[in-house]
């Protein structure tokens, strides 16, 4: 039995024969794909190269008299782990993001419950254009995902963004999102109709990485930090519907797609930057490792060795944001930090919480092996402020959704 059920959207760009390759990749991940085409998308590509390779009628238009099924966008919005757009027209986001309903594709939209993610590809000013820009926006604040387009040589011979995505690329986030789904009992064939991710509706604003403070235009002091915890954090949240900002200091990975990031690479950049986005905010989580002081006096210029045995830096406290955060929290804002500790891990945090004025704190010893900075797992204690629970060594991906579990419960009780 196939693991999911995916409903492959294609629409009517030069990039729909993209959507064969997509198709096949996702069989062999284990996906039962069936296809719906506008009318439109059939002009570049067959209807007959997807039958052929799904074995399914595939449906253009609910009133073809060849329909085998007469309330097929009714059937086939309901029977589908995920609905995904490759390649997804300026025109159906448009008509998505309206609610326009006057083809077999924009009403599947319109009845499913599923997960829907969209891969876009068009002409570059098309996809700048701010009608498309405001759709998309609209689109993503209704829970939909996007696998943006990227940069490249267009079919109309010039380069900008506007390509199509790598096809790995959007079959890798389509069975993220399916597994992310899956693991919270919302795909499956044994599925209600209520399939919608957890966090629709949510602005998660999250500070991830390490901060850089400038000694002069060549030093500085930093840490460790990765950002893996936090773009971990930022990815899950995006997975289950939530809009997501990130404002990053410095970090050796990519962040995740679907997420919008904003730098701040001081301490008082990173603050501003937060102060900045705040008002959006329903949920902000301080996973960066924010420098705790900075040089009072950072030099214009140079500073020169010459004529110096030692050296004195005076260091001033930079500001606390996720402190500042919490004094300036809106009604309804949940606040969360992290503590890396090396002893009296729960002590330390649980003070954190009330001097900070937290809602939750994700405390860990960084001592432990598998803990620590730059590593892919982490092992957690979730500091309620009823409670803790206790998270085993696991992937900081997993430990990421463990915490986001903790927000829905909060926005539940
Ligand atoms: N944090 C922040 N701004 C700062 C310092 C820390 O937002 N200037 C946030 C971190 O993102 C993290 C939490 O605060 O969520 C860490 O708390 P903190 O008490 O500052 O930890 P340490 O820097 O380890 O401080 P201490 O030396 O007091 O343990």
């Amino acid at each position: 039995m196939a693991k999911y059920r995916v409903g492959l959207g294609v629409s009517g760009g030069i990039a729909a024969y993209k959507a064969v390759e997509v198709m096949r990749a996702l069989q062999k991940s284990g996906c039962d794909v069936s296809v719906a085409m506008t009318r439109h998308a059939t002009e570049f590509v067959q209807p007959l190269t997807f039958r052929a390779l799904t074995d399914k009628h595939v449906i253009v238009d609910d009133y073809d008299p060849q329909n085998p099924d007469p309330i097929a966008h009714i059937n086939f919005s309901q029977n589908i782990d995920l609905l995904l757009i490759v390649p997804a027209t300026a025109n159906i986001i448009a008509k998505f993001a309206n609610g326009v309903a006057d083809d077999f594709l924009s009403s599947t939209y319109l009845a499913t419950t599923a997960p829907v993610m969209i891969a876009p590809a068009m002409n570059t000013t098309m996809w700048d254009q701010a009608a498309t820009q405001r759709n998309v926006e609209r689109l993503r604040k209704d829970g939909v995902h996007f696998v943006l387009p990227v940069e490249g040589e267009l079919a109309c011979k010039t380069v900008g963004t506007g390509k199509l995505e790598d096809v790995e690329n959007i079959c890798r986030q389509a069975m993220a999102l399916l597994a992310t789904c899956d693991e919270r009992g919302e795909t499956g064939e044994d599925q209600s109709s209520s399939n919608v991710c957890d966090l629709k509706g949510e602005h998660f604003l999250i500070t991830v990485g390490g901060t850089r403070e400038a000694i002069d235009p060549v030093r500085f002091i930093s840490n460790h930090s990765s950002g893996k915890m936090g773009f971990a954090v930022a990815e899950a949240a995006a997975a289950r519907g939530a809009n997501v900002t990130v404002v990053a200091g410095v970090t050796t990975v990519d962040p995740p797609a679907n997420v919008k990031v904003v730098q701040g690479i001081s301490a008082e950049e990173m603050h501003d930057a937060v102060m900045n986005e705040l008002s959006k905010a329903s949920v902000f989580i301080g996973a960066a490792a924010v420098a705790d002081y900075a040089p009072a006096n950072a030099a214009d210029a140079k500073i020169k060795k010459e004529g110096r045995d030692s050296m004195t830096l005076e260091l001033k406290k930079t500001p606390d944001i996720l402190a500042d955060v919490s004094r300036h929290r809106h009604d309804g804002l949940l606040v969360i930090g992290f503590a890396a500790e090396t002893n009296d891990v729960i002590g330390y945090a649980r003070s954190k919480m009330e001097k900070k004025g937290l809602d939750i704190v994700v405390a860990n010893d960084i001592t432990k092996a598998g803990a620590g900075f730059n590593t892919d797992t982490n092992i957690a204690t979730i500091i309620l402020r009823g409670g803790q629970k206790e998270m085993p060594l696991m992937s900081k991906r997993e430990l990421a959704d463990r915490i986001l579990d903790e927000v829905v419960r909060a926005r539940t009780s």
